[in-house]
This record gives C-alpha cells, sequence and structure tokens, in this order.
C-alpha cells in the first residue's frame, strides 16, 4: 500500500444532527464500534431518555451480520467464492492428505507438525483420554431416553470439576492469559484432557442409550479408530472397527474441527472472555451447537427427508417451503452464498461409505431435493445452496448410528476448533476483554411500583404466563387435598 492510500484509510462520517464531521480509521478493513460512541447529538424534545443519545451512537447488530469480534489468524472463508481455509491450507488439501488429529494441530498452534511433534501430540491426546471410573454413575444418573447432546454438554462441565489446578476461579485469573511456560503447559494440559475425551465422553453417552457396559479407550487405533472401538467393542478378542468407516469419520471430523466464528465458536469465546475454565466455555460451545438452526442441522436433515419420504413428495415440500411453513434443513449459511465447499467432500465421503454399508433409502429423496432446491427461483434469488449437513446425516445413518447422536458427531471435532479459538483468545495481545455487547432498549420508562390491590390485569402473550393444562400425576395430586384443602386453592 502506498503512503498516499495509507492516509485514506479513514471514514468521514458527517452527523447531519449536529452538522459535526468525525474521522475514522479504518484498519484492516473494519471500523472500530467505539469511535461511534464518540458521535454524541443533544436529545430531541420528547424523546426517550433510555435510547441515551447524548452519550453517543451504537451499533445496531441483531445475529452479528457485520461485526468483527476478535482478530483470527486461525480460518479463511469466502462465503461468495465457496473457498474455506485452516491456517491458510485449502480445505481440499487438508481432507485429501492429513488426519483429524494432524489437522487438530494446525488448527490450535498454527502449524502442520513434523512426525516426532505429531507423535507427541497424538500420544498426549491418547494418554488424556480414559475418565474417572465414577462417570460411569455420571451417566447412568440420566433417563433412559436422555438425548445423547443433553449428556455431552452435561459431562464437558462435570469433567472440569476434576480439575481444581486448571480452573481460573480457584488459581487466579490469570492462569490462561501470561503465555509463561508453566501457563502454557497447563493450558495445553487441558486441550489435550478435552480433545482425548471428548471421543471418550461421547462414547460413554452411546453406550449407556444401548446399555452396554463402559469401554477403557484402546491403545494403537486412530482417533475416530479409538471412538468407533470404544462405541462398538463387545468384548470380540483383537476387534478393530472397519477402517473405510474409520477413514470416512475421520474426513469428516478432519472438515467438521472448524469454522471461524459460527454460533458455537462464539459462544464458547464469549463464556471465555469472562476468564472461566475451558471446560465450562466448551459445555457452552456444546449447547449452542446443539441448535437445529447450527449442528442440530445434520438430524434435523434427516427428520425432514424421513418426512418427505419419497422423491414424488419432494414438489410439495418445496412448495410448504416457499409458503415458510417449512425450513429446508441443510440448505443455507449465513457465510457460504455458494455451495458450501465441505459439501462436496462429503459427498465423495459418502460414496465411499456407501460401498461397503450400502446406500441410504433416503438417499433418492435427497438427491431429488437437492435437484429441485438448485433449480428453483426461491433458492437460486436467496442464494441458498447446500452447507455441511445436508450429506453428512446420510453417512451417520447409513454407518448405523441413531437420529440423535449426529449432533455429537459434529460437537466431538468441533471441540479442535472451539479450543483453538480459546487459546488464541486467552493470549491475543493486550489481553481478554470481556465480551459484554449493548442492547438498545425500547423498554418502559421509569414508573411506581403499584400495591397489588390497585392493579388491573394486563393479558396479552407477553404480559402473562401461559395457563398449563396439567395431566397424569400432577392433575391426579391437584384433585386432592392437603389438610382438607383442596391442592389448587393453596
Ligand atoms: N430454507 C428456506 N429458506 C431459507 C433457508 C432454508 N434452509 N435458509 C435461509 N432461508 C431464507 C430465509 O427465510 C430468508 O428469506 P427472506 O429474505 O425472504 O426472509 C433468506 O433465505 C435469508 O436467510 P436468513 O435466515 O436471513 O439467513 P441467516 O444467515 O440468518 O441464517 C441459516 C443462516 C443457516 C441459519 C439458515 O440458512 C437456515 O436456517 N438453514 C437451515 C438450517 C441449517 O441447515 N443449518 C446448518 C448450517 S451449516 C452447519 C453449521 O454451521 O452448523
Amino acid at each position: 500500500m502506498g503512503a498516499s492510500q495509507e492516509k485514506n484509510q479513514t471514514l468521514t462520517v458527517r452527523d447531519n444532527r449536529t452538522g459535526k464531521v468525525y474521522t475514522i480509521p479504518i484498519d484492516d478493513n473494519s471500523v472500530p464500534a467505539t469511535a461511534f460512541k464518540a458521535i454524541k447529538a443533544p436529545r430531541l424534545p420528547g424523546e426517550r431518555e433510555e435510547n441515551e443519545t447524548e452519550k453517543g451512537l451504537r451499533i445496531a447488530d441483531r445475529g452479528f451480520l457485520n461485526t468483527a469480534v476478535i482478530k483470527s489468524k486461525i480460518t479463511h472463508i469466502d462465503g461468495d467464492a465457496g473457498v474455506l481455509r485452516y491456517r491458510g491450507y485449502p480445505i481440499e488439501q487438508l481432507a485429501l492428505k492429513s488426519s483429524h488429529l494432524e489437522t487438530a494441530y494446525l488448527l490450535i498452534y498454527g502449524v502442520l507438525p513434523t512426525k516426532q511433534q505429531h507423535n507427541v501430540f497424538q500420544s498426549e491426546v491418547h494418554r488424556h483420554s480414559a475418565m474417572h471410573a465414577d462417570s460411569e454413575e455420571f451417566f447412568r444418573s440420566f433417563r433412559y431416553d436422555a438425548h445423547p447432546m443433553a449428556m455431552l454438554t452435561s459431562a464437558f462441565a462435570y469433567l472440569g470439576s476434576y480439575y481444581a489446578e486448571a480452573n481460573p476461579s480457584l488459581e487466579g485469573q490469570n492462569l490462561y492469559t501470561t503465555g509463561t511456560p508453566e501457563s502454557l503447559t497447563i493450558m495445553d494440559k487441558q486441550i489435550y484432557r478435552l480433545i482425548g475425551k471428548a471421543t471418550t465422553l461421547a462414547a460413554m453417552a452411546y453406550r449407556v442409550r444401548q446399555g452396554r457396559e463402559f469401554v477403557t479407550p484402546p491403545h494403537g487405533l486412530s482417533y475416530t479408530g479409538s471412538f468407533l472401538y470404544q462405541m462398538d467393542h463387545l468384548g470380540q478378542e483383537d476387534y478393530r472397527p472397519n477402517p473405510v468407516l474409520e477413514k470416512a469419520l475421520d474426513v469428516l471430523f478432519l472438515l467438521h474441527a472448524d469454522h471461524e466464528l459460527n454460533a458455537s465458536c462464539t459462544t464458547v469465546l464469549q463464556t471465555g472472555s469472562s476468564l472461566v475454565d475451558p471446560y465450562s466455555a466448551i459445555a457452552a460451545g456444546c449447547a449452542s451447537l446443539y441448535g437445529p438452526l447450527h449442528g442440530g442441522a445434520n438430524e434435523a436433515v434427516i427428520r425432514m427427508l424421513i418426512s418427505i419420504g419419497k422423491p414424488e413428495n419432494v414438489p410439495s415440500f418445496i412448495e410448504a417451503v416457499k409458503r415458510r411453513e417449512k425450513v429446508l434443513s441443510g440448505f443455507g449459511h449465513r457465510v457460504y452464498k455458494t455451495s458450501d465447499p465441505r459439501s462436496f467432500i462429503v459427498r465423495k465421503t459418502a460414496d465411499e461409505v456407501f460401498k461397503i454399508t450400502g446406500k441410504d433409502e433416503l438417499l433418492e429423496t435427497a438427491m431429488a431435493l437437492h435437484e429441485a432446491a438448485m433449480k428453483d427461483e426461491y433458492f437460486i434469488k436467496r442464494k441458498l445452496a447446500p452447507n455441511v449437513d445436508f450429506c453428512s446425516g446420510l453417512i451417520y445413518r447409513a454407518m448405523g448410528f441413531p437420529l440423535d447422536f449426529f449432533p455429537v458427531l459434529f460437537a466431538v471435532p468441533r471441540v479442535v476448533g472451539w479450543l483453538a479459538h480459546w487459546r488464541q483468545m486467552m493470549l491475543q495481545e493486550g489481553g481478554v476483554k470481556i465480551w459484554r455487547p449493548r442492547q438498545i432498549f425500547v423498554g418502559a420508562a421509569k414508573r411506581d411500583y403499584v400495591p397489588i390491590e390497585e392493579r388491573s390485569v394486563v393479558t396479552g402473550i407477553k404480559n402473562a404466563p401461559s395457563p398449563i393444562a396439567h395431566s397424569g400425576i400432577m392433575k391426579r395430586t391437584m384433585l386432592g387435598t392437603f389438610k382438607d384443602k383442596p391442592l389448587t386453592k393453596l
């Protein structure tokens, strides 16, 4: 950049309310939101004081559509070109040549490991994969039909209870932010533990639902090989998971390892910004990922395909989507305005898996849906294309995983991305700033408390709790009495 261009890296803003002109610096094609706070104006007659007009402008960005909250060196996405790079390396190259654990090293530490570094990393992850025996009771305490994501989310928080030495609330709030060798050692140990135990916790959530005994992580298998072993081993001697499925899962893990500031990663950073321990931050991220707009979409895709049933029903489903009665799960993305580059690799991986498992019966419906959506003006106009979740569920189904386990298969590899971003934030220049966004307060202005006898009824869905229809045991007990008084009157 030339000197004059550099000088021009500013934005001139004229406030038409006051006639004042402000010069705002542009850095890396971004403007600081705080510069807008300096733009103040007197409140208009009658304007609400809650607008805080005289305290400076606020930036409104519902859903973080254009707010950059961090400087990151980890993952780059060009949503218009369908490009995804981890630390500069195209996702296609990594999917072809790397492995999930090697990519984990790359994402977290910024460089591809040497053979020796890779071996140490892999051994440490493995060494930290076993769970305390008490955790078996933890998993058995869930109801028989608990969703595995409910178990996994709780399990990450539970895991943190074992490591007092890793908790800034107990050990000092600078535990992870000083960048000293001692601090980095503690940080990286938690990283090993979280990556190593993610598969163990997920496998335990799986086995408790199947009514099977738990399995200790085996020696000598790959990350996904060990995961499959822990889910599937039933006492057979020298059991080894199928290598094609092991490799396919590894590729899927690598593809899901990171995706910059998606909802769950942002949640991890937001939670981590209070300097809470990494286990609590990862649990928060896991909860966020579970939603059907995010990592729950792979489960939602299959439920949608089951509800469509046959290719003949696709046109009426598409019409229902256009009438906004339904959502086409597995389509659309906040960042990609063309096909998600991961979706092509997922489709290739699906072919490999189907060769040995046989095709999923929903595949034809999925393909008909894909074709119909890609030709339809509604989807073309909105640039809605398949995302990574459109086909991944078909692979998981062909591999025999239950539907509600699909988001777990997304969360486990994403632990890597969450940790990479968390580590980067802990060590960022200038320290950690707590993430505390602003709101635009549109509620009631100051009003005085009214005694209960003087209040009039205010109705409407937002002003009163909804009545609940009681059933089962609640209905029966409500028909009973307590000390001769009807329970409903208590
Ligand atoms: N089906 C039907 N219409 C859609 C869809 C869809 N899947 N996605 C977006 N639209 C419409 C939306 O109604 C809106 O229309 P209009 O402008 O007329 O109101 C327009 O497209 C723009 O969508 P948006 O909701 O403003 O986009 P967003 O960036 O806020 O949401 C999304 C992104 C992924 C939440 C959304 O596309 C969606 O709900 N997709 C289905 C769920 C899904 O597959 N999620 C997985 C995402 S990829 C993996 C991951 O990161 O977890």
